[in-house]
């Protein structure tokens, strides 16, 4: 059977079984990507497969600069679908695809906007700093959205006696008023996968690879962030992991940023944080719902697209461009 007429098979939840698994995935992509002007943006959790062959591998702060500025005529976003929504906000001319529409984000999830509208009207003289984990409709409602990557940035951008919210992880929120001094009320979300790490589980690591460095994304708990030796966004925590002298590192985060740290510095021993019950893992299952299978779909298909409201577009496009603003001028 012809590939092509194999795979344009509408998706359902047995898609995966459609495609040919003698197709040589990276040629046909690759192929694909040049016919159809297509880029790929890839998130650092995503599967290695995704990752190698991305055009471009980064941040929620770096995957937005590359969405904003894209020129494809097709922008294919391995990632979560608030990233891919912050693509299409940004360069809404350009056809936005999700290989999974349902890869979502536990955070987002966590701050439904009806819930966080009365929330944001019991506190009108509070301006709102949004995560950039969160739903177009959230952002709409947001004087600046900010990533891990800037989130002390934006906040020092706000006089320290303006009130803030910070919305909608607690975990961040609460390592931004530790670190700045501030005291923004916060939204009580977090990441199902930042919040699974155990405590003694690592202390127990650290004691057996006494050198050994915690290296945490601040999505996680604070007892965790207390130990480590660097806190930093995703990008932070890979170059870390290449400057540093030290050679192992417990990287408590996502496990797919392992497969970067690992190309980058190969001699150097990488142990994933242990998770604190052994039937789960550090594996993001909303990241980890795109596939390679799903990428080349969706290539072929168009298809599924990230489309929205233009009204919610236009208003979240203020707080994130501001978002955009603030981190060039404080060379972020
Ligand atoms: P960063 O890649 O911006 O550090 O964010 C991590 C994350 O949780 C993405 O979902
Ligand atoms: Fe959302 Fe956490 Fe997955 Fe990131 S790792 S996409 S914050 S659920």
């Amino acid at each position: 059977m012809n590939q092509l007429q194999t795979i344009t098979i509408e998706q359902n939840e047995n898609w995966q079984n459609f495609v040919d698994p003698s197709v040589d995935l990276f040629e046909e992509i690759n192929k694909l990507k040049k016919q159809k002007k297509t880029i790929i943006l890839a998130h650092y959790y995503q599967d290695s497969d995704i990752q190698d062959i991305a055009d471009y591998i980064g941040d929620s702060l770096g995957l937005a600069r590359e969405a904003q500025k894209a020129e494809a005529e097709i922008i294919v976003f391995a990632g979560v679908h608030f990233m891919a929504e912050t693509a299409k906000i940004l360069n809404p001319t350009k056809k936005v695809l999700l290989p999974d529409l349902n890869a979502g984000c536990s955070l987002s999830d966590s701050c439904p906007p009806e819930v966080f509208k009365k929330f944001k009207e019991k506190h009108p003289d509070h301006l709102v700093v949004s995560y950039i984990n969160c739903s177009a409709e959230i952002k709409a409602m947001s004087d600046v959205i900010c990533t891990s990557s800037n989130a002390k940035k934006i906040v020092e951008s706000f006089p320290k006696e303006q009130p803030l919210i910070f919305a909608p992880d607690k975990n961040l929120g609460a390592y931004i008023n530790k670190i700045t001094g501030r005291s923004m009320l916060l939204w009580n979300g977090a990441c199902m996968v930042h919040e699974i790490f155990s405590l003694e589980k690592i202390i127990k690591l650290k004691t057996r690879y006494s050198t050994a460095k915690l290296i945490a994304h601040p999505e996680c708990e604070e007892p965790i962030l207390r130990i480590a030796d660097m806190v930093g966004s995703t990008t932070e925590l890979l170059k870390y992991s290449q400057s540093d002298s030290e050679d192992t590192y417990i990287v408590a985060t996502e496990a797919g940023i392992l497969h970067q740290m690992i190309k980058n510095s190969p001699q150097k021993t990488f142990i994933p944080a242990p998770p604190n019950n052994s039937c789960a893992c550090n594996d993001c299952p909303h990241m980890k719902l795109n596939t390679l299978e799903k990428l080349y779909a969706c290539l072929v298909n168009e298809k599924p697209e990230v489309l929205m409201d233009e009204k919610i577009r236009l208003a979240a496009k203020k707080p994130i461009e501001k978002m955009l603003e603030i981190s060039k001028l404080a060379g972020v």
